[in-house]
C-alpha cells in the first residue's frame, strides 16, 4: 500500500516539476523527443493471439520470485502477466528508441513472459534481441513464443542478471539499447546500473523503468542521477529514466 501512495505522490511532483520541450537545446535530444513515439507500428497477428490466449489462462504458476519481494509465489497466469507485463504504449515507444539509436544489439534484463522481446524482435527482425529471466516457468514462455512465431533473432537465457552480464563481457558484446526492468530493489538497481558500461556501444541508451515503483526506486534513480559520471544524459520521464550515452552531448539532467 505504502507504494501505491508513492506513485501517487510521485506522479504529483513529476508533473510540478518537469520542464517544457523547449528546454531541450541539442538536437539530438530534441529529435529523440519528437520522433521516438511510435503510433504506427501494427502488432503481428500472432503476437496478439499469444496475449488474448495469456490474458485467459487461468492456471496456476508457482515459483520463488526474485524481483522486489523475494518470496514463494503462486498465482494465475492471467493474472500475473497483467502483473508484470509492459504496456503496450510504452513497448512501442522501445521500438521507436531502438530505431532512433540504431540498434544492432538489444538488451532486455527482465523478461517476464517475453511480451516485450518478443514485440522487439518481429518489429526489428535486423536487429538481435536477448532476454533474461531468472525464473524459469517464466523463461519457458518466451522460449515457447519465440518457436511458435519463429522468432530466429530472440534470445533468450535463464540466468541471473549477473551471470547474464559476465557472460556477455566475456563474449565482448555490445548493446546500444538497454532495458532494465528487473529487480526494481535500491541496491540492485544501482549494482545492475553499473556493471553496464562494461556492454554498451559508444552512442547507446538504458531505459530504467519503473522508478516510480517506490521510494527506495525513485532513490536509487536520484543517487544515479548525483553520482554516476559514465552516461552524458540522465533523463526522468514520467516513472522511467533514460540514460544517454553520446560523446557529442554535454552533461546534463534532465526531467521533460
Ligand atoms: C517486470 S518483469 C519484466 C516484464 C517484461 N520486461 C515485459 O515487458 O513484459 C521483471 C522480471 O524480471 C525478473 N527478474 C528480476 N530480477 C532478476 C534477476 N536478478 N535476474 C534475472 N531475472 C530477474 C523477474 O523474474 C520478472 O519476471
Amino acid at each position: 500500500m505504502r507504494n501505491v501512495f508513492f506513485r501517487i505522490y510521485y506522479s504529483l511532483q513529476y508533473y510540478l516539476t518537469k520542464k517544457n520541450p523547449i528546454n531541450l537545446h541539442s538536437p539530438f535530444l530534441y529529435q529523440l523527443y519528437l520522433k521516438t513515439y511510435r503510433t504506427d507500428y501494427k502488432i503481428p497477428q500472432q503476437l496478439v493471439s499469444y496475449q488474448n490466449k495469456l490474458s485467459k489462462r487461468n492456471e496456476y504458476i508457482e515459483f520463488q520470485s526474485i524481483g522486489a519481494n523475494k518470496k514463494f509465489i503462486k498465482t494465475r497466469v492471467n493474472k500475473w502477466q497483467k502483473r508484470i507485463s509492459t504496456k503496450l504504449q510504452k513497448r512501442k515507444y522501445i521500438i521507436g528508441l531502438a530505431e532512433y539509436f540504431h540498434a544492432k544489439k538489444i538488451l532486455e534484463l527482465g523478461g517476464g513472459f517475453g511480451k516485450t522481446s518478443a514485440m522487439l524482435a518481429s518489429s526489428l527482425p535486423l536487429t538481435e534481441i536477448y532476454t533474461i529471466e531468472g525464473v524459469t516457468v517464466l523463461n519457458n514462455y518466451i522460449t515457447n513464443l519465440k518457436n511458435e512465431l519463429n522468432l530466429v533473432n530472440l534470445y533468450n537465457f535463464n540466468l541471473d542478471f549477473n551471470t547474464a552480464i559476465d557472460k556477455f563481457i566475456n563474449e565482448n558484446k555490445k548493446f546500444e539499447l538497454i532495458i532494465v526492468d528487473g529487480s526494481h530493489h535500491y541496491e540492485t538497481t544501482l549494482k545492475t546500473i553499473n556493471q553496464l558500461p562494461a556492454i554498451l556501444s559508444e552512442q547507446s541508451i538504458v531505459i530504467l523503468d519503473d522508478i516510480n515503483y517506490s521510494r527506495s526506486m525513485y532513490q536509487a534513480w536520484k543517487e544515479i542521477i548525483k553520482n554516476n559520471d559514465f552516461f552524458d544524459v540522465k533523463w526522468e520521464r514520467n516513472g522511467y529514466g533514460l540514460l544517454i550515452k553520446n560523446p557529442d552531448i554535454s552533461k546534463q539532467v534532465l526531467k521533460i
